[in-house]
Order: C-alpha cells, then sequence, then structure tokens
C-alpha cells in the first residue's frame, strides 16, 4: 500500500506472522531516473523476507528496464507488477489498471519482464477496468502464458475506486481457470472472513490490506485461526500504542522524526480505531511534531481509559 508499506510497517505486518510482505508501488521512470524516493523505496530489510516489491508503468521498455535494475540491484525475492492503481495519474501515462482493458497488452508486457528478469514476476491486478469489461479471467490467463509465478485479484473494477464490495464470484472463475498460484484480495476484515473466502473459492492466499491499517493483529490472529482454528483475544488499548510507538521508532529510523512524525498522524489515528473515547487525542495527534509529544499522548490516554475500566 502506496504512503504505507515502508519497511517500518511491513516488518511488523512480518512479524505478526504475514507470510509475504508486499512494498508500496515505485515507478519504473522513477527508478530509471535514479530519483532518490524511488531508489529508497526498493530498500528491503533482510528481516522482512520474503519480500515483493512492486513496480508500475505503461510502456515496455521503460518498465522492463525497470525490472531489470531491481532484478539486480535489491534483494527482493519477488518482482510485482501493479495493474490495479486507479488513479487518474496513473492510468493517464497508460499504467496500473489502465493495463485491464487489453489481455494481449498484458502478455507482451509480462513476457518481455520475465524473459529480463532472474527473479520471479507476478502480477497485482483488479478485475476489470468497469463493469462492462471485466476480463479478469482472460487477463489472467494472458498473465500465467507469459510465463508470470502467480497473480493477485482485488475484486473491484477500476471503476469502483475503493467503493462497493469486493466480487469474490470472479476471483473464483480466475482461481478456476489458471494453474498459477491465485491471491484473493477485498474486503478481508476478519480471520473469519480470510477462511471463508479460502474455502469457498479456493484461492492459495489472501491479501490482507486496509484491515491491517494499525492493526496487525489481523494478520496473527488470521494465522492463528487458519493453522489452529484458534480466535485469538484482541489487544489491549497498552499493547496497541505500545506496537504504534515500535512503528514510530522504526520510521524515525528510516526518514527521520520530522517526517517521521507527520506520517505518524495517520497511523496512530488507525492504532486507535476501535477504542472508546478517542475524540481529544484523535484531534491532538495531528499537531504532533516530535517522539517524545506522540508518546505522552498516546500513553497519557492509555492511562487515563484503564483508570475508568477500573472503576467501572
Ligand atoms: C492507501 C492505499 C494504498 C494502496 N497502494 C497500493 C499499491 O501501491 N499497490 C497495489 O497493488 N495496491 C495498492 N492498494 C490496494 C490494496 O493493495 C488492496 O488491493 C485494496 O486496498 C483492497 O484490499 P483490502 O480491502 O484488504 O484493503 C492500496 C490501497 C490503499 C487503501
Amino acid at each position: 500500500m502506496a504512503g504505507v508499506c515502508n519497511p517500518a510497517f511491513r516488518l511488523i505486518a512480518k512479524e505478526f506472522g504475514a507470510g509475504l510482505v508486499c512494498a508500496e508501488m515505485v515507478s519504473d521512470k522513477g527508478i530509471l531516473h535514479e530519483n532518490e524516493r524511488s531508489l529508497k523505496m526498493l530498500y528491503v530489510d533482510e528481516r522482512e523476507k520474503p519480500l515483493s516489491l512492486q513496480i508500475f508503468g505503461g510502456e515496455r521498455e521503460s518498465l522492463v528496464a525497470a525490472a531489470k535494475y531491481v532484478d539486480k540491484n535489491t534483494n527482493a525475492d519477488i518482482i510485482d507488477i501493479n495493474m490495479g492503481c486507479p488513479v487518474p495519474k496513473i492510468t493517464k501515462c497508460d499504467a496500473g489498471a489502465k493495463w485491464l482493458l487489453d489481455p494481449d497488452k498484458i502478455y507482451e508486457m509480462v513476457a518481455a519482464t520475465v524473459d529480463a528478469v532472474q527473479k520471479p514476476v507476478t502480477v497485482k491486478m483488479r478485475i476489470g477496468w468497469d463493469e462492462d469489461h471485466i476480463y479478469a479471467v482472460k487477463n489472467a490467463q494472458a498473465v500465467e502464458r507469459a510465463g508470470g509465478a502467480a497473480v493477485a485479484v482485488h475484486g473491484r473494477t477500476r471503476v469502483q475506486m475503493y467503493e462497493g464490495v469486493a466480487d469474490w464470484d470472479i476471483i473464483g472463475e480466475v482461481k478456476k481457470n489458471v494453474s498459477i498460484p491465485v491471491i484473493g484480495n477485498g474486503d478481508v476484515s476478519s480471520p473469519q472472513e480470510a477462511k471463508d473466502r479460502m474455502d469457498q473459492y479456493g484461492v492459495d492466499g489472501v491479501m490482507i490490506g486496509r484491515a491491517a491499517l494499525g492493526n496487525p493483529w489481523m494478520l496473527y490472529r488470521t494465522v492463528q485461526y487458519l493453522e489452529n482454528g484458534i480466535i485469538a483475544p484482541e489487544p489491549t488499548a497498552r499493547e496497541k500504542m505500545n506496537i504504534c510507538m515500535l512503528h514510530m521508532d522504526r520510521l524515525i529510523d528510516l526518514k527521520g522524526e520530522d517526517v517521521a512524525a507527520r506520517e505518524m498522524r495517520k497511523h496512530a489515528a488507525w492504532y486507535l480505531k476501535g477504542l472508546p473515547q478517542t475524540g481529544s487525542v484523535r484531534n491532538a495527534i495531528n499537531q504532533m511534531t516530535t517522539r517524545e509529544g506522540m508518546n505522552k499522548l498516546l500513553f497519557e490516554y492509555v492511562d487515563q481509559l484503564e483508570e475508568v475500566q477500573k472503576i467501572s
């Protein structure tokens, strides 16, 4: 997830049991122009492996060249191609979800990438462009014929953006029609849902996105449920804030305190989600500029909450 899945969060996801973590998408042109920000996004901490690095682009030459760069210069285990990003800035450049309209292009681009690199190449796609152009099966078959190693399918069209619900029936159709692993994605928000989707649609894995924001326990609890049938308890407020601060410390190591403090505002709000009486702490988070300030604020909130819980 762009703006989220840097090594700070990915390492936490890993520690909470994720089988494979995926990095935020990186522009092929950004890599080729050696843009500092793009190259930093290719950094992989050994502890987060196996890891998939995702690139996006609209033209064959630059996409393949960027894939070669990732192949030679990073310790990622997988090169993933983005065919799902719905944002106009990306689709206007024939990148992201734009490919979904053209299975021949998908074949050509994936085949050229697979030929050029050593690492396995996978694809992350949406089911189609809009409800009149749902080529999920054809597109996944094109990936398979081109030598793609696996495909992850988000059950929405490009036009849906993040609205409506993910259509898992179409993900199930993809699974029935290719023999490479299919990872289903979209709206998995509990361990039981993850298991139900796997049982019902036969997918080889589920990809969990938004439900893990501020909630890596979602990953841990899902793994526990899939492996042992146990629903582990939800974390306490204090446990949540401990991980939130670990996240912040790792982000500070990565980006420095100023940038990390700004980026942690959204993460802290996600870590607080579902907890009671968060109105004023949420407002205060948006003014935070230091680690010290964030730490004090979050744990004062927890102390107060625990006091109230003791009394009631
Ligand atoms: C903030 C945000 C950033 C995202 N960035 C990416 C990305 O860089 N690459 C990608 O393939 N999908 C990206 N996605 C889409 C997710 O991977 C996923 O397909 C989508 O959120 C649906 O899954 P979920 O319901 O589990 O969140 C992003 C989603 C969000 C909310």
